[in-house]
């Protein structure tokens, strides 16, 4: 150190200057209603599919009385349509009464009772996605001490209504208002999905010092098209959106769609797997209290989650595409590996797949792995790295295998 010029000191000490609120060392974990209840207000025809406190509540029971919870799905947010169209008279925004008759605080406190983190949403501009009162450039300050007051543990700040300037404004402006307010509050930032996703309009590193999560991408619908396409753009992109994330910063590619009707079983599959190797967020966005048997243990796969919560948190790559396959891999700690293989046809039968661990360069440990296939819950074997590796993958389906090195 007593080398260095002191302008070098002083660039090394600026450097050092990143997000840092300690939050979401792996990714987050949870529940988020849009994918399934959007914008429902009407609580006279929907009373239990209404965006509404008790929606939120009997939420927060399932994931803590069902075993979510103890899995890691630990965040029940909400999503627009919570707030009132009027901010209060001293300019704060409020819930809407009718819908959330006990107000945001004491459904912060219902959830922090049952072992849960409570998340809210904003948008950085004149008024939400869906019309409801923005957080503007002056909002921004009122709006970080309300969320504070109220006990919420992470903020979601979409970029409706909004512009480039007025983002590149807006969030890092964001970022160091929740930090004042003294609270640990969550940053999900939407500004790169508004900016094309991609450098130059999108400046990952600065990403990566103010937000601890981001959308760089379009809105998951719930359709294999849609998720097809999300894949490839993380596949396309891997050498900028890879490198962006780690600990505490995450590329958010978008709700999980397991549990709806969009998908079939396969292609849930497919999502989580992707997703676990991706290092994604895991936020569910179904009705936790009418889930399907074979959507609640595919979204409860110990090993998926672990593949996903890797504590390096170092985000997988595509490592090949070969005819309708793709083939993902993410190294993980101790020298493990999930490796997911991906079939992109639409047609025919599961199709016959032919590797080893010398092509897929997990050359480690000389001993070979042990191999198991992650969603099928089976230990496959012991495999040597030059052994034939084969299986068959359904179409619009996926493997998702776990190695754990013999060495
Ligand atoms: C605020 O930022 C400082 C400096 O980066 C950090 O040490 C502190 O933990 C942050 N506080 C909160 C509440 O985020
Ligand atoms: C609250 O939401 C209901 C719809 O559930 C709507 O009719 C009412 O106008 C809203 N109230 C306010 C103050 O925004
Ligand atoms: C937001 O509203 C202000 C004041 O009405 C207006 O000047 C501004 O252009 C609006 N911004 C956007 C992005 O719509
Ligand atoms: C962008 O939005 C801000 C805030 O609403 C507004 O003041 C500014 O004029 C807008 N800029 C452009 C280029 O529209
Ligand atoms: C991106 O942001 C970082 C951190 O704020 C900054 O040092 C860097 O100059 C920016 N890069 C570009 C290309 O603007
Ligand atoms: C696997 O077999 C090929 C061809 O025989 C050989 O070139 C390669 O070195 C072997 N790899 C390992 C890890 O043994």
């Amino acid at each position: 150190m007593g080398l260095l010029p002191p302008m070098l000191v002083f660039c090394l000490l600026a450097g050092a200057s990143s997000m840092d609120n300690g939050l979401l060392r792996t990714p987050p974990m949870g529940w988020v209603p849009w994918e399934h209840f959007r914008c429902n207000t009407d609580c006279q025809k929907d009373p239990d599919d209404c965006i509404s406190e008790r929606l939120i509540k009997a939420m927060a029971d399932r994931l803590a009385e069902d075993g979510w919870k103890e899995l890691g799905y630990n965040y029940v947010n909400l999503d627009d349509c919570w707030a009132a169209k009027e901010r209060d008279s001293l300019g704060r925004l409020q819930a809407n009464a009718s819908r959330f008759p006990s107000g945001i605080k004491a459904l912060a406190d219902y959830v922090h009772s049952k072992g849960l983190k409570f998340g809210i949403y904003s948008d950085l501009g004149n008024l939400t996605c869906e019309g409801y009162p923005g957080t503007t450039l002056d909002d921004i300050e009122t709006d970080a001490r309300t969320f504070a007051e109220w006990g919420v543990d992470m903020l979601k700040l979409d970029g409706c209504f909004s512009n480039s300037s007025a983002k590149a404004a807006g969030y890092p402006k964001m970022s160091a208002a929740l930090n004042k307010t003294g609270r640990p509050i969550v940053y999900s930032c939407s500004w790169p999905a508004y900016e094309g996703g991609l450098p130059p309009e999108v400046n990952y590193t600065l990403l990566g010092q103010i937000c601890n999560l981001w959308r760089n991408f379009a809105d998951i619908e719930d359709s294999w098209e849609s998720l097809s396409r999300v894949i490839e753009w993380y596949g396309d992109h891997q050498d900028t959106l890879q490198p962006a994330a780690g600990p505490g910063r995450w590329n958010d590619p978008d709700m999980l769609l397991a549990g709806n009707s969009g998908l079939s079983f396969e292609q849930a599959k497919a999502q989580l797997a992707l997703w676990a190797i991706l290092a994604a967020p895991l936020f569910m966005s179904c009705n936790l209290g009418t889930i399907s048997a074979e959507a609640r243990d595919l979204l409860r796969n110990p090993l998926l989650i672990y593949i996903d919560q890797d504590p390096l948190g170092i985000p997988g790559r595509r490592i090949a595409k070969s005819g309708q396959f793709e083939v993902w891999k993410r190294a993980l700690n101790g020298h493990q590996y999930g490796v997911a293989v991906l079939n992109r046809g639409t047609g025919g039968a599961p199709t016959p797949f032919v590797t080893s661990l010398d092509l897929l360069g997990i050359l480690d440990c000389e001993k070979g792995y042990k191999i198991y296939d992650v969603l099928d819950r089976s230990f496959v074997g012991g495999y040597g790295l030059n052994a034939t590796l084969s299986f068959t993958v359904a179409p619009t389906g996926v493997v998702l295998l776990f190695l754990r090195p013999l060495c």
